[in-house]
């Protein structure tokens, strides 16, 4: 067994219901909130609930409102500036991934100088140090996909460049994630389908990554189970709580295992296409996976024997190759159940985009390329891209 660290700082309250503690569980931050969250939520009246109950323990709120997929440096940047002189004490991000990433970026920006995207991890130059001084982050997340409210990162886009990369540091772990299940319960279908195989892949990749460990194997396999017994539900009878709650148990592991371990060539081929074609990171995830699991699986054996029992085949009576290529037949079943049938040339790609498609996930998404168990070649992701379209 390999030497391995873990460390993870975000208390975690989980159920449903218990968004109703966000005011008593969260004053111990502070006196003054900023809360991100995306515009049609904040119609919900999501906000107006958030706002209510942290006023009732003496905490007052700002909302930013104009949280977007694929959230650009820039906004982080401008809204900044307009909170900085509201003494603000911490921050909550409310909402998918991007909501959650937004309100890490945010708390850096507000205790930090400069453009954020010094912040980001970009190859080739100095990377700005994330210091002790940035705000503490509150996730409520309202999906089940990205698992941002247990790790490190915070994904952005620099409009410029388009280039989709990740701030990364222990520092910006929420302070703490409040996943209350029936916040889920009316995600619509695709997003509910879109989100969690993202988070399944999240538990794949994890597991299989170069960089997994006793510890994440074992958060990502139960993370895979959680997620394969339950998404179908969650997308057909989404009113469910069993489902929902699982779901975002599952997501939670996920996020866990990839903060252990690392995500690998599924989102090296799918940060690109974000921050080049502003598609979906659960769409672009949706499009990959099968892909690239079909051309890994034989790279290892006895894990994919692990992953296929995890979605639910009884291995029994297989030999370790059968085994292992089943789970490629199980993931395909759930992604076809999941209804979800995408293409690159949905999304406006045309085929002589995918040159630099494949540049940039060779290039500045190299790390998570080397963490894949065989590095693919400029020309082996081209024809993955290709595949995709
Ligand atoms: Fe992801």
């Amino acid at each position: 067994m390999n030497g391995f660290d873990f460390f993870l700082p975000t208390r975690l309250i989980f159920g449903p219901g218990r968004l109703s503690e966000v005011g008593e569980q969260t004053k111990r931050f502070g006196k003054t909130a900023a809360i991100v969250i995306d515009r049609f939520l904040a119609e919900t009246g999501l906000y107006k609930r958030i706002e209510q109950c942290l006023l009732e323990h003496g905490v007052r709120s700002f909302a930013f409102t104009g949280v977007e997929p694929n959230p650009l440096c820039s906004i982080v940047n401008q809204t900044a500036e307009l909170f900085k002189d509201k003494n603000i004490d911490f921050v909550i991000g409310v909402g998918g991934g991007s909501s959650i990433d937004f309100a890490k970026a945010l708390a850096v920006a507000l205790t930090h100088d400069g453009d954020i995207w010094h912040y980001v991890n970009e190859p080739g130059r100095p990377v700005g140090e994330i210091t002790s001084k940035t705000l503490p982050v509150v996730a409520v997340p309202t999906t089940s996909g990205t698992g941002a409210e247990m790790t490190a990162v915070s994904v952005l886009v620099n409009p410029e460049t388009h280039v989709k990369r990740g701030l990364y540091s222990e520092k910006i772990y929420p302070v703490m994630a409040i996943i209350d299940p029936e916040l889920m319960l009316t995600i619509p279908r695709n997003l509910t389908a879109t989100t969690g195989i993202d988070a399944l892949s999240h538990a794949i990749e994890a597991y299989i990554s170069t960089d997994a460990n006793p510890f994440s194997d074992m958060v990502a396999i139960e993370a895979m189970r959680q997620i394969s017994d339950s998404l179908p539900a969650a997308i057909n009878s989404g009113q469910k709580i069993e489902a929902r709650s699982s779901m975002a148990w599952g997501s939670a592991l996920a996020g866990i295992a990839i903060s252990s371990s690392c995500v690998t060539l599924v989102h090296a081929l799918a940060h690109p296409l974000g921050g080049r074609f502003n598609i979906g990171h659960g769409e672009a995830i949706a499009m990959g996976l099968i892909p690239v699991m079909r051309r890994t699986w034989m790279l290892d054996i006895p894990k994919f024997g692990k992953i296929a029992e995890a979605l639910g085949v009884c291995t029994h009576n297989m030999s370790p190759k059968s085994a292992a290529k089943s789970s490629i037949n199980a993931l395909t079943e759930l992604i076809e159940e999941t209804g979800l049938s995408l293409r690159l040339g949905n999304f406006g790609v045309r085929q002589t985009d995918l040159d630099k498609l494949a540049e940039d996930a060779t290039g500045y998404m190299a790390g998570c390329l080397e963490s894949h168990p065989h590095v693919c070649s400029v020309e082996e992701v081209k024809n993955i891209f290709l595949e995709m379209f």
